[in-house]
């Protein structure tokens, strides 16, 4: 079977799992119970998010887990509800949980809000009120999707390869930031890219460790020609490199990084930068693959609960529509059982099912091909379950 995420579960330091994380793991025997925030969100959110929410209590019924699900309001959803894209109360449900389960955020109707009130923020507010600096986003092109990429077959094929993106610091928070007026008079917009050593320290460890159990190979991405801020983030994981020394590091410019995830992806294994970098060469990277729709990613912090959402947005023109692809969204639920909650066996019942699905020729319209299915969402997520509703996980 190919992977799907190549990546064995890690806890980012050993010492600093969440407390009921290790109740989890010593009381395996037992039924386990977890308490998850859903965070539906805007446009197609609520359509992938009831999907896997299904997805994930079959698949945990199955190796006696079970879930108490909190619905919250987040995004534009939000905004229309309470005035704020992400309320007090859904910020502390959030946090008081064992993991976060978002679907999309954003829509036509948010878009020329002023900044506060839009539904970005209330993202970026989740993202810095978790403390979830980690942003794990793999892409793997699947032997079943090869033909979706729109690259020639021989370079998509076998492309299995992850970013590491740092998600709390940078350009998105750097400060000062805002809107202003030059010496001239003229009116100018600036933020800033600014990183601590602590912060590249933190995020090259989680990149080293990932790396490690996949292929070994590291490559760091840049712009350390240019950038004080990426000569100082060079220089630290350079530093950091001293603990790894089984893992290969490389570095790379970012624009020939770009460049490069197109005329030969194959070569990268892990790959680790900033905020922004990350942000762009992520949604580079899922397009090799065939498609956004398929691409699941975890937010990690040191501890407390980790927020997993499909890395696609709220595709206003198809919700409400039953169009939506929902296996971003249960491949995040994999991965929250993987790597939120540690339940290994409930996360591969998941991909296996998500892999029986596609072999049986089931597609929604982004990865629809000649001679297969076309299903909308929710048939999808019907067809998911039966795959994962077998005694033994579905062999592909
Ligand atoms: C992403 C998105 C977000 C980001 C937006 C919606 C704030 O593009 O998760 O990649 O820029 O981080
Ligand atoms: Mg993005």
């Amino acid at each position: 079977m190919a992977a799907l995420i190549n990546l064995t579960p890690f806890r980012l330091h050993s010492t600093s799992i969440p407390k009921h994380q290790s109740r989890s793991f010593t009381v395996r025997c037992a039924k386990s119970s977890y308490n998850i925030t859903l965070l539906p969100g805007d446009g197609i959110g609520p359509e992938v998010i009831s999907v896997a929410k299904n997805v994930l209590n079959l698949a945990g019924s199955l190796e006696g887990i079970e879930f108490k699900f909190k619905e919250m309001p987040m995004g534009g959803a939000a905004l229309d509800l309470t005035g704020v894209p992400l309320p007090e109360e859904t910020l502390s449900t959030a946090k008081q949980s064992d993991a976060v389960l978002l679907g999309a955020i954003g829509g036509y109707k948010w878009d020329k809000n002023e900044k506060h009130l839009k539904p970005e923020t209330g993202l970026l507010q989740l993202r810095a009120g978790l403390k979830v600096f980690a942003n794990l986003r793999p892409a793997s092109v699947l032997p079943q999707l090869v033909d979706a990429s729109t690259l020639k077959k021989e370079v998509a094929e076998g492309v299995d390869l992850m970013v590491v993106r740092e998600l709390t610091g940078g350009i998105y928070f750097g400060k000062p930031r805002g809107f202003g007026t030059n010496e001239n008079g003229e009116e100018i917009g600036y933020n800033t890219e600014v990183y601590a050593a602590y912060e590249v320290d933190r995020i090259a460890r989680i990149a080293f460790e990932t790396a490690r159990k996949r292929g070994g190979k590291l490559c760091s991405v840049d712009k350390a020609n240019v950038l004080e801020a990426s000569m100082f983030w060079r220089k630290r994981v350079i530093a950091i490199a001293e603990e790894y020394p089984d893992v290969e590091l490389t570095h790379m410019y970012v624009d020939n990084a770009a460049m490069q995830l197109v005329r030969n992806p194959k070569q990268f294994d892990t790959i680790v930068t900033n905020n922004i970098f990350g942000d762009i060469l992520s949604d580079e990277a899922s397009m090799i693959t065939g498609s956004i729709g398929m691409l699941p990613s975890a937010s990690l912090g040191e501890s407390g609960p980790g927020l997993f959402e499909p890395i696609h947005g709220s595709a206003p023109d198809i919700a409400g529509q039953d169009k939506a692809n929902p296996l971003a969204t249960i491949l995040s639920a994999a991965m929250l059982l993987k790597y939120g909650l540690g339940e290994v066996k409930a996360a591969e019942r998941i991909e296996l099912a998500v892999l029986n699905t596609l072999d049986r020729g089931f597609r929604t319209g982004d990865i629809y091909s000649d001679g297969n299915k076309l299903v909308g969402c929710k048939e999808m997520g019907e067809q998911v379950l039966k795959s994962v509703d077998k005694k033994t996980p579905a062999s592909v």
